[in-house]
């Protein structure tokens, strides 16, 4: 499979390529069947459509991976912490006060549609179609459920200064929460995971190496001991001068780079060989034309000769015209 060659370490010409948020609402085939479940998170929690919208963008435009369809916030949700998503508005829980109303024993259970997902997958993808397993990071988990919505995250990196005491504890239940939860993806079928630390930029230097990378170490040291070869996909957003120290001491085996990193500083300070994924900007992809064209060739350039997959620097909005993630394939199969 390209893509597991490509997380492997082999440098591969033309480049693999998926997209994070692959399955969205800029497909009209998934806001039908999103119509059809009724609301965002009983469509991540029924297996047949969940599987459904996950095929959908792999059917489309043949990308080299699958990402299980589902969302970061379906383990606090799992782990007792209300959540809905205001239509319009994004994710709303309850912020946390009392890590006394988290129960780790339960987690499993609520989450089993997801990993039936996983299952049902191995079955239906085509055999050179790589399944993506994943979690969000503990650090920009835990931001989600100080905050209780998206934003600036004020209250969390108050914490992290006032009760970093509190925030440890929560940052423990989600490392272990989350070996667990990766651990059942891979056990079902899924040929590697990616950690989303899309937060991870919200913390200074210190606390980036006590939240973000000691604890992505930690999932990534349990996963490997549990499931040898398995590859793990870090994604610690706008980590800035962070990042090589992020790649040297997280575990992962493949760094994604937001747009703001330019591929060559990213090898400069990663360890040699490091495998890298990303980082068009996503509003190339809604813009197409000449753009975005010059913008994947340059990429296609910085990329040649390394081990490289393409994908976005963030999550595919949901204004992208369909023939423009067309063409970004087109452009990229060409090499
Ligand atoms: O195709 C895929 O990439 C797989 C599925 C996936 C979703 N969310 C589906 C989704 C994945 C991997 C995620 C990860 C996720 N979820 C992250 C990390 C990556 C990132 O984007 O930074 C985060 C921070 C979340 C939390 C989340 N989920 C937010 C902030 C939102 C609202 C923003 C929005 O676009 O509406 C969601 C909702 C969400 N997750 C949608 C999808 C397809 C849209 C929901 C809908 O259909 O209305």
């Amino acid at each position: 499979m390209k893509f597991l060659d490509v997380l492997a370490g082999e440098a591969i010409s033309p480049p693999p390529i998926w997209l994070m948020r692959q399955a969205g609402r800029y497909l009209p085939e998934y806001r039908a069947v999103r119509a059809k479940a009724g609301d965002f998170i009983s469509l991540c929690l029924n297996p047949a459509l969940a599987e459904e919208v996950t095929l959908q963008p792999v059917r489309k435009f043949g990308f080299d991976a699958a990402i299980l369809f589902s969302d970061i916030l379906i383990l606090p949700m799992a782990l007792g912490q209300g959540l809905r998503f205001a239509e319009g508005e994004g994710p709303r829980l309850p912020p946390l006060e009392d890590i006394g109303i988290l129960n780790p024993d339960r987690a499993a259970g609520v989450y089993a549609p997801v990993i039936e997902t996983v299952n049902r997958l191995r079955g239906s993808l085509p055999r050179e179609t790589a399944l993506i397993g994943f979690a969000g990071g503990p650090a920009t988990v835990a931001c989600y459920m100080l905050d209780g919505q998206g934003g600036g995250f004020c209250r969390t990196r108050e914490l992290a200064y006032q009760r970093p005491g509190f925030v440890r504890d929560v940052l423990d239940i989600l490392v272990e929460a989350t070996i667990e939860y990766l651990s059942a993806q891979v056990q079902a079928g899924a040929d590697c995971v990616m950690l989303f630390e899309s937060w991870a930029g919200v913390f200074p230097p210190a606390q980036f190496r006590e939240f973000v990378i000691e604890p992505n170490r930690r999932i990534c040291a349990a996963l490997k001991v549990r499931h040898k070869g398995v590859r793990i996909i870090g994604f610690p957003r706008l980590a800035g001068l962070l990042l090589g120290e992020y790649a040297r001491e997280a575990g992962v085996d493949a760094l994604g780079l937001d747009s703001v990193t330019s591929i060559g500083a990213a090898r400069a300070a990663c360890p040699p060989g490091m495998v890298l994924q990303g980082n068009l900007d996503p509003l190339l992809l809604k813009l197409g034309g000449r753009a975005m064209d010059d913008a994947v060739a340059q990429l296609l350039d910085e990329a040649r000769g390394h081990p490289h997959i393409v994908n976005l620097g963030h999550g595919i909005t949901p204004d992208v015209p369909e023939a423009h993630v067309a063409r970004l394939v087109e452009l990229v199969r060409r090499g």
